[in-house]
């Protein structure tokens, strides 16, 4: 069993998508061990997305982050990681493949509707950053 991050982003909460995005991940076999509804503070995005902080889109996807509430989400799978991203499709949604989250819901390449960990070690950063170990169930 592997365990990802997911945030379902602003953009996705302001339309009333959680609900949507919540079912596919249950239908396609992730168990939600952790789930919280919070909202960042532009420093607290700032922290998440340091490894982005040299990128021109750094400060506007700090904004957009922090400017209404996310769903933070800990998922378990096997292949959680993997499996987490296809699900979620590109970056841009334009470059996403038909059915995924990001091509059904996105907006365009910033507002993507969700996050997810790219490998072992971000989600070894992420999960922490946002759960206890005590809320991980
Ligand atoms: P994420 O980290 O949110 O799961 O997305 P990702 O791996 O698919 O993409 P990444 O390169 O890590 O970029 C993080 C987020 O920054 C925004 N972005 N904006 N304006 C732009 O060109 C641009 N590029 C990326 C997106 O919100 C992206 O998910
Ligand atoms: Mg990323």
């Amino acid at each position: 069993m592997e365990r990802t991050f997911a945030i379902i982003k602003p953009d996705a909460v302001e339309r009333k998508l959680a609900g949507k995005i919540l079912d596919r991940i249950e239908a396609n076999g992730f168990n939600i061990v952790g789930m919280k509804k919070i909202k960042l503070s532009k420093c607290q995005a700032e922290g998440f997305y340091y490894v982005h902080k040299e990128r021109p889109f750094f400060n506007d996807l700090c904004t957009f982050m922090s400017r209404s509430p996310v769903i933070v989400l800990c998922l378990e799978k096997e292949n959680a990681i993997a499996d987490w991203r296809t699900l979620m499709g590109a970056t841009n949604p334009a470059n996403a493949e038909p059915g995924t989250i990001r091509k059904d819901f996105a907006v365009n390449i910033e507002e993507n509707s969700s996050h997810g960990s790219d490998a072992p070690e971000t989600a070894a950063f992420e999960i922490p950053y946002f759960f206890s170990a005590l809320e991980l169930v």
